[in-house]
């Protein structure tokens, strides 16, 4: 079997780090796509070498654009690339432009879309992402779920159980297959923490950075706080923080901006905090996987899940919900249980429900 996987921004790197050797040890020839959504080598190259993914196979240096110009970009360089290789599947990962663009110029060639994280829902279709994941899911011969209520989304939106496969978590895969590293590193000290005396934060949702009321709520509350936090700005946060005169060591407080962190040490400094405050679907999964409780500032989210558990709560981006809910998460006990099937396995069943086979959408 021969397998294009479409990677383009951070999460898709992690994600497909325990797929790719997953599916070269089961013999099936997958070659890399890195579209070139993210470029920088923080968010991108580091990713690469953290976690050993194998070089991409072929980069199509799309960069940045509004949506449609990604998106659009993507597509073209896709169809381009899809048509000359010909492979029996084309697998995409998440939920951003890039997977979106690889679904759609897949499916529009007539080629198999395998979506690993399937079935995720926010209900909200203000979110790119939202919009992404219902298209690329209803374009999709094989749908990889990562939790039991991506189930029940997909079935109700109309999708057949015999293309539905419950993998499990990716995300989870790469936190216990790299968690014992990390621990190792002890990141903390290297920006003058202590483990356990820090709050670490990540924001770069458009509906609190592209919001200057949210993003000052936000940066309020974390400057406010008693712990120092340490907070790597995403690149779509910097220049909205520097225009708000919010990118230096705020006002003296708490709050302490740096430049994104890797993977290992991204996962160091999670489990070593006293708490996490995040918009980032990621960090919601990775802080419940590594025992740390966490807070996302967000109007909904799509990881459910760890709501039900107790590892995360959800709080509008206003500065007194956040400060209770960081209180709270603070004091918060940690003996939540992991989600079912976020675990090492999930590489795995990918590769298992692979060789059941992907059956054809309507018409083919
Ligand atoms: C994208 C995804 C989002 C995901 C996030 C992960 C979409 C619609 N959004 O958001 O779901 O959570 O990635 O981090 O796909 N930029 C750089 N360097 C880079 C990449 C981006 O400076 O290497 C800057 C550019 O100014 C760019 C902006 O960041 O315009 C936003 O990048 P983009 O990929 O469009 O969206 P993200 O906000 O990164
Ligand atoms: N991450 C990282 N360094 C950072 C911020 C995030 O390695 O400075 C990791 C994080 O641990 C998670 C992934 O990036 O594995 C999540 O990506 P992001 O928050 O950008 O996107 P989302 O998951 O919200 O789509």
């Amino acid at each position: 079997m021969r397998l294009i996987v479409v990677v383009g921004a951070r999460p898709n790197f992690i994600k497909v780090a325990p797929l790719m050797p997953a599916l070269a040890a089961a013999g099936i020839d997958a070659g890399l796509v890195h579209t070139g959504q993210h470029y920088d080598a923080a968010l991108s190259d580091v990713f690469f070498a953290d976690l050993a993914i194998p070089e991409p196979r072929w980069s199509l240096g799309v960069g940045s654009g509004t949506h449609a110009v990604q998106t659009g970009t993507a597509m073209m360089r896709l169809e381009e690339l899809f048509a000359a290789e010909k492979p029996d599947a084309v697998v995409v990962v998440g939920d951003v432009n890039s997977t979106l663009a690889g679904a759609l110029a897949a499916a529009k060639i007539g080629l198999p879309v395998v979506h690993l994280e399937a079935g995720l829902r926010s209900g909200d279709m203000s979110m790119p992402e939202e919009v992404n994941r219902l298209v690329t899911d209803q374009l999709s011969s094989m749908l990889l779920a990562p939790t039991r209520d991506a189930l029940e989304h997909l079935a109700a939106e109309g999708v057949s159980a015999d293309r539905v496969h419950f993998v499990g978590n990716i995300m989870a895969e790469s936190v216990v297959r790299n968690v014992g590293r990390a621990r190792e590193r002890g990141a903390c000290g290297r920006f003058g923490l202590e483990a356990g005396a820090y709050v670490l934060a990540t924001t770069h949702r458009p509906e609190n950075v592209d919001a200057p009321e949210a993003l000052a709520a936000i940066v309020g509350a974390l400057d406010g706080c008693s712990l120092p936090v340490l907070f790597p700005v995403h690149p779509r946060t910097l220049p909205k923080l520097e225009a708000a005169g919010m990118a230096g060591a705020a006002g003296g407080g708490s709050l302490r901006p740096v430049d994104p962190v890797g993977y290992l040490d991204m996962l160091s400094l999670q489990c070593d905090a006293a708490a996490i405050v995040t918009d980032s679907g990621g960090v919601q999964e990775e802080s419940c996987m590594v025992g740390v409780p966490c807070v996302t500032v967000r109007r909904n989210t799509e990881r459910q899940v760890t709501l039900e558990v107790g590892s995360n709560r959800l709080v509008p981006a206003e500065r007194g919900a956040i400060e209770a809910g960081l209180a709270e998460a603070m004091a918060a006990s940690r003996d939540w249980a992991v989600p079912e099937r976020w675990d090492d396995r999930v590489a795995a069943r990918v590769v298992e429900a692979l060789g059941c086979g992907i059956l054809p959408l309507a018409g083919y």
